[in-house]
C-alpha cells in the first residue's frame, strides 16, 4: 500500500450533505439539470465553450464585483492588485518570521500567520477586516467596514504599513470614500488570508505527512484538484449558451463544477487519490479538465500570490515537522464560500 493510500484510508472527509449528494449522484455526469432554471455542467469541453463565449458580468466576479453599489473599474482593480502583490513579494523575499507556531487548528492557524505576515503593521481598524468571523454573514462584514471608516485616521501612510493599506489611506477623502476604500481593502486582503489558509489546510488533510520527494508545487496543485476552494462557477442565462448545448434552455443559468470535473473517473486516473506526483507529467496551465482558478479567458488574477504563499507555508510546515494529528480521523467540509476542511488539528511529529 502506498503512503497516500495509507493516509486516505485512515482519514474520512465528511462533506456537507449537498456536496456529498453531488459527488455521489453526479460524478461522471457531464451535463445535468439541477432545478427548473439551472443546468449543472462538468464536461470540460462544454465548460471551455461556455466560459469562452462571453466575459463574466461584473456581478459574477468573485473579487471585483460592485462594491457598495459602485462598479470597480479596471484601473482601480489593477491598483489594489499591484499593491497587494507588492506586499506578498516583500513578505516572501524578506527573512521568514521566526518563533511562529504553526501548530494548532487549521485553517485558523494559517490565517493568523498570513494576516501577521502581510498586514501585521497595519492599524487595527484595517486588520479586523480580514477577520475570519466576518465571513459568517455579509451584515457583520458591512458593519465592520462602516465602523472602520468612521474615524478619518492618518491621511499620510506610514512606512511600516502594507502597500494595500497605504493605498487605502490616501484614497479616502470623506466618510463615503473611506467606507468604499476600506471595503476594497477587505475585498483583497481577506481572500488572500482565507484562500491560502484554506488551500493549505486542505493539503494537510489530504496528504500530510508528505512524502520527502513530493514538491510543494505539486502538493498545492493536487490539493486544488481534489478540494478546489472555488468549487463552482456561476454564469447567469445568456443567449450564447443554448447555442452551445441544446440541453441548456434560454432561461437557464449554468453552474460549472470544477469539483466534479477534477474527480471525473473518465478524465483522471485514481481520481479520489491524493497523488502529487501525477503533476510530474501534467501541465496545470494547459490541462483541459483542471481549472481551479477559472478559465484562461479570465483566470484568477490572484493566483500568482496564492500559489507561492501556499508553498511558503508548506515549506515552514514541513521543515518544522508538523502534520495532521494522528488522533484526528474525521474532518468536515461545510457548505461555505470556499470549499475546505473546517478544523484540522496540526501537531509536531516525532523526529527520528
Ligand atoms: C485560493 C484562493 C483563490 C481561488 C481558488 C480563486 C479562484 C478563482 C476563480 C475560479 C476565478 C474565476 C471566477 C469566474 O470566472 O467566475 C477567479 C477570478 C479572479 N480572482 Fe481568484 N481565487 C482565489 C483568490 C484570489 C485572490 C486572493 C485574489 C486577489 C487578491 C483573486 C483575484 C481574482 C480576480 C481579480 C479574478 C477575476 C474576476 C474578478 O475580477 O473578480 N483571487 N479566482
Amino acid at each position: 500500500m502506498s503512503r497516500s493510500e495509507t493516509v486516505e484510508r485512515a482519514r474520512v472527509t465528511v462533506f456537507s450533505s449537498k456536496i456529498e449528494e453531488l459527488l455521489r449522484d453526479r460524478r461522471g455526469a457531464k451535463v445535468f439539470r439541477l432545478d427548473a432554471d439551472t443546468v449543472g455542467v462538468a464536461d470540460p469541453d462544454l465548460i471551455d465553450n461556455l466560459l469562452g463565449s462571453r466575459r463574466a458580468h461584473e456581478f459574477e466576479r468573485p473579487t471585483f464585483k460592485p462594491l457598495q453599489g459602485r462598479s470597480i473599474d479596471r484601473a482601480e482593480a489593477a491598483d489594489v492588485l499591484h499593491a497587494v502583490s507588492r506586499d506578498v513579494r516583500a513578505a516572501l523575499s524578506g527573512p521568514a518570521p521566526d518563533a511562529v507556531d504553526l501548530s494548532g487548528i487549521w485553517p485558523r492557524a494559517g490565517h493568523a500567520y498570513l494576516r501577521d505576515l502581510l498586514f501585521g503593521p497595519d492599524p487595527l481598524r484595517f486588520r479586523v477586516l480580514t477577520d475570519r468571523r466576518l465571513e459568517r454573514t455579509p451584515a457583520l462584514a458591512r458593519a465592520a467596514i462602516r465602523t472602520s471608516a468612521v474615524l478619518p485616521g492618518k491621511r499620510d501612510p506610514d512606512a511600516s504599513m502594507s502597500q494595500l493599506a497605504a493605498l487605502t489611506v490616501t484614497a479616502a477623502e470623506d466618510h463615503g470614500d473611506r467606507r468604499y476604500a476600506m471595503g476594497l481593502y477587505r475585498r483583497v486582503a481577506a481572500p488572500v488570508c482565507l484562500g491560502v489558509s484554506a488551500l493549505v489546510a486542505n493539503a494537510l488533510w489530504l496528504g500530510s505527512p508528505f512524502g520527502a520527494d513530493a514538491s510543494n508545487r505539486h502538493i498545492v496543485l493536487e490539493s486544488l484538484r481534489l478540494l478546489p476552494p472555488s468549487w463552482n462557477i456561476l454564469r447567469v442565462a445568456s443567449p450564447e449558451f443554448p447555442a452551445l448545448d441544446s440541453r441548456i434552455g434560454p432561461n437557464d443559468d449554468v453552474l460549472l463544477f470544477p469539483l466534479l470535473t477534477h474527480r471525473d473517473p473518465d478524465l483522471w486516473d485514481d481520481p479520489d487519490e491524493f497523488r502529487p506526483e501525477r503533476w510530474n507529467d501534467l501541465d496545470a496551465d494547459n490541462h483541459s479538465a483542471y481549472f481551479p482558478f477559472g478559465h484562461a479567458n479570465e483566470r484568477c488574477r490572484g493566483r500568482h500570490m496564492i500559489v507561492p504563499l501556499a508553498e511558503h507555508l508548506l515549506d515552514r510546515i514541513r521543515s518544522e515537522h508538523l502534520a495532521v494529528s494522528p488522533h484526528q480521523t474525521i474532518a468536515k467540509v461545510p457548505l461555505a464560500g470556499l470549499l475546505g476542511v473546517s478544523r484540522v488539528r496540526v501537531s509536531r511529529t516525532r523526529v527520528t
